[in-house]
């Protein structure tokens, strides 16, 4: 059997190193590009023959890493990868896949720097385009985000609902999106495109205002530290442990998925409801302190999963208990 060789671009990050556990232990050759601004050579140390990386220096420049099955290629998406020492020269069929996870993913941050935004989020997409496109690799596998959705406030969000971005973010993702789709039809590939709603898991980085709201709870129950929650916690939000959305970024591979698709998991749990969850799996009191909603913020949202399950079996899902049980534990055993 031929061994597959893959590229994940943002592979050192929170999602894309769950991915890169994946593919390894499938035996895929993995080709990791990060540029490190938010990902961490940490995440990938199970890889390496030891915890501390901090004397690997420039080997990891355009260099290997220590096992023969993966490579470490730092290197600026926004820039062309055609113009990189070593993708520049991969050859036709060099590649079976790219996994393009690499993004700045922060609203926030979009409405101060789009043109950040812009380079990281949307360029780096007609960057692994192309290079794909050179190479005659015809799947790329994009992570997008729910955040290009206009009526979140539905009880359940299609892939047919109306798209319309609120941020520079939302819109580069779903440029990068229409631009999959035009290589499509344009140059015969098959390259998908996930909606990711909203993750959580280990490697997720905790005690950051950009941390996701699961991180946080988990964080100040480790501390015992009293949460804040906006508004009457009643909303709502569909929370994917990272694990599942790796193994559902693997099969729009393997089961060679073509178009756009959803990944949450069809579960609604408001956020008084993830409190009570996590004071469950960690036996914490955990008290909430409810402060004025703010404003524009969405009330209801998950993701319409009919589509995905049409096409692969998400049966084994982690529930949301098995899921904060595992982030705690990596939390509690974390070095600080
Ligand atoms: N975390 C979320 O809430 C969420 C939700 C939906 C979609 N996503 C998408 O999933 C993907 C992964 O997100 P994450 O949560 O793992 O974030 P992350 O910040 O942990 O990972 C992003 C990775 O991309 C790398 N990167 C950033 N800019 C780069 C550049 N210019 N060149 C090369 N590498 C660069 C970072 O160093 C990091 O390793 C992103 O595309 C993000 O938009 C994330």
């Amino acid at each position: 059997m031929t061994i597959k060789k893959v590229l994940v671009t943002g592979g050192a990050g929170f999602i894309g190193s769950h991915l890169v556990d994946v593919l390894l232990e499938e035996g895929y050759h993995v080709y990791i590009l990060d540029d490190f601004s938010s990902g961490n050579l940490r995440n990938l140390k199970r890889w390496n023959s030891g915890d501390d990386f901090s004397d690997y220096g420039d080997m990891y420049k355009y260099g290997y890493g220590k096992r023969p099955k993966h490579k470490l290629i730092e290197w600026d998406i926004s820039k062309p990868l055609i113009s990189s020492p070593w993708l520049g020269s991969l050859e036709e069929g060099e590649l079976d896949c790219i996994f393009h996870l690499a993004a700045r993913r922060n609203v926030m941050t979009s409405f101060k720097e789009p043109y950040d935004d812009t380079m990281r989020n949307y360029i780096g997409t007609v960057n692994v385009l192309e290079l794909a496109r050179k190479i005659k690799c015809n799947k790329v596998v994009l992570s997008s985000s729910y955040t290009i959705y206009k009526d979140l406030d539905q009880s359940c969000i299609t892939e047919d609902c109306r798209k319309e971005p609120i941020s520079p973010y939302g819109l580069n993702k779903l440029a990068s999106e229409k631009l999959l789709q035009l290589y499509n039809n344009h140059y015969g590939m098959r390259n998908v495109a996930f909606r990711i709603f909203v993750p959580y898991g280990p490697r997720q980085v905790p005690g950051s205002i950009f941390s996701g709201v699961v991180m946080r709870f988990l964080d100040h129950a480790r501390k015992d530290e009293e949460v804040t929650i906006y508004g009457d916690g009643e909303q709502t939000r569909d929370f994917i442990f990272v694990k599942d959305i790796a193994r559902c970024l693997h099969a729009g591979f393997t089961r060679d998925l073509e178009g756009v698709f959803n990944l949450g998991t069809g579960r609604e749990t408001s956020i008084n409801g993830l409190l009570d969850a996590v004071r469950s799996v960690t036996g914490k009191e955990l008290k909430a302190n409810y402060k004025d909603s703010r404003k524009g913020e969405v009330r209801r949202s998950v993701a319409d999963m009919t589509r995905l399950m049409e096409q692969m079996d998400c049966e084994g899902a982690t529930t949301l208990e098995e899921g904060l049980k595992e982030t705690y534990g990596w939390l509690t055993r974390k070095k600080r």
